[in-house]
Formats: C-alpha cells, sequence, structure tokens
C-alpha cells in the first residue's frame, strides 16, 4: 500500500507544563507522538468467523454469543492474530457486543491496549484518562467507573446541555473527541442494570456520507470543526474537583485544562482506509472557515443527518455481563437516559492517533463493493 497522504496538521504550541528535560518538540510533534504506525488498511482474515454471531443490522453492529469469551482470546496461543481480526471487525463493523462475558477489569485494560496496539496506535498513546475522572491513576491502570449516580452529581452531558436541547439524540458524542488525539476504541462492560431501560446506541458515520451529494460532500472535506468540552469544568467542580493542568491523558498531546480541539469534519479511518463523518452536537463546537450562521445550519444539517438516518444505526438491549467494545473515529453512540435505577459498569477507552483525512481514503460502500462483499 502506499503511504497515507494527510491534510496539513496545525502546528501546534510546545506546552511549557511538560517536564522541561525532555525534549519538548519532539514531544509536541505530532508525527513523533501521533500518527498512526500502519503501513495501510487492514485485511479481516475470518479467524472469528467459527464463533456464533449475526450481524445486527446491514449497516452496523455485530454481535456474538457467550461461546467467544474474550478472557479466552487473551489465552489463546494465537492471541495476536485472533485480537488483530477483532480490531479489523470492531473498525469495519463499527461496534461489536459479546454477551455472557467473565473478563474481568485487568483483563479489559489488557485486551482494550491490544486492540489499539495491533491497529497501529502511535507508540506515544496509551488509556485514555478523562479529565473528570476521579477512580483513574495517571498510568491508567484502572478501567473507568460509569454510574448513574456519578452522572446524576455531576450533571452529565444531557444535564450540562439543558439550556440547549431536551432532545435525547443530541448526547451523542465520540469519546474524548475534544482531546488534541482523541480515543480510537472504547469498551463497557454494565454489570448492574435497571430492569428496564439504559440501552446504548451507536450511528454508523461511514454510512452518513452516501447521504450527502458528492459536492457537499468534496466541500465538507475541505473544513474542519471545533470539538469542545469545556463544560467539564463545571461537571468537575460539582463533583468537588478540578480538571488537572499537569496530567498527561493518554498523550503528550493531550494536556493542560483546555478540553477543545479542531479536527477534520471528515476522518479516514486507518485500520480500513474508509471516510467517515467526525462530528457531534455532544462535542460539538465551532465549525471552522464559515461565518456564524453557516456554522449553525451545517451543525444542525450534521446532527440530523446521523440522528434522522435509523437505517445508520442500532440500538444495543444489556444483559448483565454484556460487552461493547466500539471504533469511536467512525461512529457516535449514547446511552438512553430513560431509567431512575442503578446502572454502572466499566469502561476501557484508548487513545489513538492525531485524526486525518488521507487522499486515499474511500467511503465504505466504494469500499465494499471493490472487495465484492456486503460487511
Ligand atoms: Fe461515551
Amino acid at each position: 500500500m502506499p503511504p497515507i497522504a494527510i491534510t496539513p496538521i496545525e502546528a501546534l504550541p510546545a506546552s511549557p507544563l511538560l517536564n522541561p528535560k525532555q525534549n519538548n518538540r519532539a514531544r509536541t510533534d505530532p508525527d513523533q507522538v501521533a500518527r498512526n504506525t500502519l503501513a495501510g488498511p487492514l485485511k479481516y482474515t475470518g479467524l472469528l468467523e467459527n464463533y456464533s454471531h449475526f450481524e445486527v443490522t446491514p449497516s452496523i453492529g455485530r454481535e456474538f454469543g457467550p461461546d467467544l469469551q474474550l478472557s479466552q482470546i487473551l489465552k489463546a496461543a494465537n492471541c495476536n492474530d485472533l485480537v488483530r481480526d477483532l480490531a479489523v471487525l470492531i473498525s469495519r463493523r463499527g461496534v461489536c457486543f459479546f454477551r455472557a462475558q467473565d473478563l474481568d477489569q485487568d483483563e479489559m485494560m489488557q485486551l482494550q491496549k491490544k486492540i489499539s496496539t495491533l491497529a497501529g496506535q502511535p507508540r506515544e498513546s496509551g488509556m485514555c484518562i478523562h479529565p473528570v475522572s476521579e477512580n483513574v491513576g495517571e498510568m491508567g491502570a484502572k478501567t473507568q467507573l460509569i454510574s448513574a449516580e456519578m452522572q446524576r452529581k455531576g450533571g452529565g452531558i444531557m444535564r450540562l446541555h439543558d439550556d440547549v436541547s431536551r432532545w435525547a439524540t443530541r448526547a451523542f458524542h465520540s469519546d474524548v473527541s475534544f482531546e488534541k488525539v482523541p480515543s480510537d476504541y472504547s469498551m463497557l462492560k454494565i454489570n448492574v442494570l435497571p430492569p428496564v431501560g439504559g440501552d446504548t446506541q451507536w450511528v454508523n458515520c461511514y454510512d452518513i456520507l452516501d447521504k450527502m451529494s458528492p459536492s457537499m460532500l468534496e466541500y465538507l472535506k475541505t473544513l474542519k470543526a471545533e470539538h469542545n468540552a469545556n463544560f467539564f469544568h463545571q461537571e468537575a467542580a460539582n463533583h468537588g474537583r478540578a480538571v488537572s493542568e499537569t496530567m498527561i491523558r493518554g498523550n503528550p498531546l493531550n494536556v493542560g485544562d483546555d478540553l477543545s480541539a479542531r479536527h477534520p469534519l471528515i476522518r479516514t479511518n486507518p485500520v480500513t482506509g474508509w471516510n467517515a463523518l467526525y462530528y457531534s452536537y455532544g462535542f460539538g463546537g465551532r465549525i471552522q472557515g464559515v461565518t456564524y450562521d453557516e456554522h449553525v445550519m451545517l451543525r444542525e444539517y450534521l446532527t440530523q443527518l446521523c440522528m434522522n438516518n435509523f437505517d445508520c444505526s442500532v440500538r444495543f438491549r444489556w444483559e448483565a455481563g454484556s460487552v461493547a467494545i466500539w471504533d469511536n473515529r467512525s461512529t457516535l453512540h449514547s446511552a438512553t437516559f430513560d431509567y431512575t435505577e442503578e446502572r454502572s459498569g466499566d469502561r476501557a477507552s484508548s487513545i489513538g492517533e492525531l485524526p486525518y483525512l488521507s487522499n486515499e481514503g474511500i467511503s465504505r460502500t466504494d469500499g465494499l463493493r471493490a472487495e465484492g462483499v456486503s460487511w
């Protein structure tokens, strides 16, 4: 494969918060610390086809039965081959579901790191550390607890958007997209469930591009958008904490208290070579290079594209022990906040590469057609 050509990356200022003994220039050079290491898209070799499974919708989602135990994949002699195929499958299907898993927290962290590494994670990227987490050490040694109680206390993405909208779909987001170097993959295991409610939904942002005219898509490829989560300062304050100014959150470029970044509006996934929309209302900030009025209209248009096209979405009903793993580069997701009882689980999320748009990037539809396959 030819090397992936990328759009120019905005220069980032050297952070004074990094260790002055280190070579700051190298530590803040995106080429050095934040470029995906794959030489080209990865092929799925079919190692997971013998486990019971079904495609949940034509566009997005595959569900595996309990005969596939992620804990056993970690112990298999051909573990790396299996996990590499798992990474490719997740990137192609957007999200994969696994029922009745016995995976513990340490194994979640191990598997998450391995998926990311085998999918070309930059050497300087590690596990995601959320700026508002309290139970995650600087080394990211633990999974992150998610719970309804914590969300009520802090505010949560919907409450903090209360003055903007009451629409449930406004909480769709891609994990930590407000970071300079955002997440590649996330894994969630739900342990405590309400009797009913709390489903999670995902949107396939590859297929959303097919809903646009070619000329609109070509225009959007020229734009960048801000992703902004500075509202998390209020959330941290509600927990009696502050966002750390010095903690490195999974990549040397993710440091400081400004929780915002500018990314290409259309992004190439290095694992598939397919382009996807990379924008959400949840963290969606100002679209760059257009007037304010155009920004408002474009934001609404892009949001409606994701929310109204339910042929590009999947909804998952959790059971105790269910695990979901998804690719944050090409999907959006949101919990459904329709419950009052406790809902808690463990999340493991990794930091990937600096988002880019490749000249080689193609649509998922064209990619599948060229391969002669349906997913
Ligand atoms: Fe999330």
